[in-house]
């Protein structure tokens, strides 16, 4: 049984490169990190392997100039095709990579255990 946790239009992020979209129900504020790299969509929960803080608040400081995700806090750096860390201080960790379906143009994501 799928635990859905959010959806979005999928017209939401065909044009940009990254969109941070609210979990439902969740006290924390937790979010989930959508990108859209080289036209697939990866989605992982916005939260550092190094010490569970978000990996940025503005989706528009997540990249950098070589088009991996970066941390806000330690700078740790992400390949955005798995999640892994590349460099910084929980180099070969990853982040946790969130489930998706696409169905009737929206983008549903889910998880086990939320
Ligand atoms: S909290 Fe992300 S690198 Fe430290």
């Amino acid at each position: 049984m799928k635990n859905i946790i959010a959806k979005v239009p999928i017209s939401k992020i065909v044009n940009l490169d990254t969109l941070l979209v609210p979990i439902k129900n969740n006290e924390d504020d937790l979010q989930i990190i959508v990108t859209n790299y080289k036209k697939k969509i990866y989605a992982y929960l916005n939260s550092c392997p190094h010490d569970t803080r978000p990996l940025c608040k503005d989706a528009e400081y997540l990249w950098t100039k070589k088009k991996q995700l970066q941390c806000m806090h330690h700078q740790a750096v992400f390949n955005p095709q798995d999640g892994r860390c590349i460099k910084g201080p929980c180099e070969g960790d990853y982040l946790l990579r969130i489930n998706t379906i696409q169905k009737n143009g929206e983008l549903i994501f889910y998880k086990e255990g939320f």
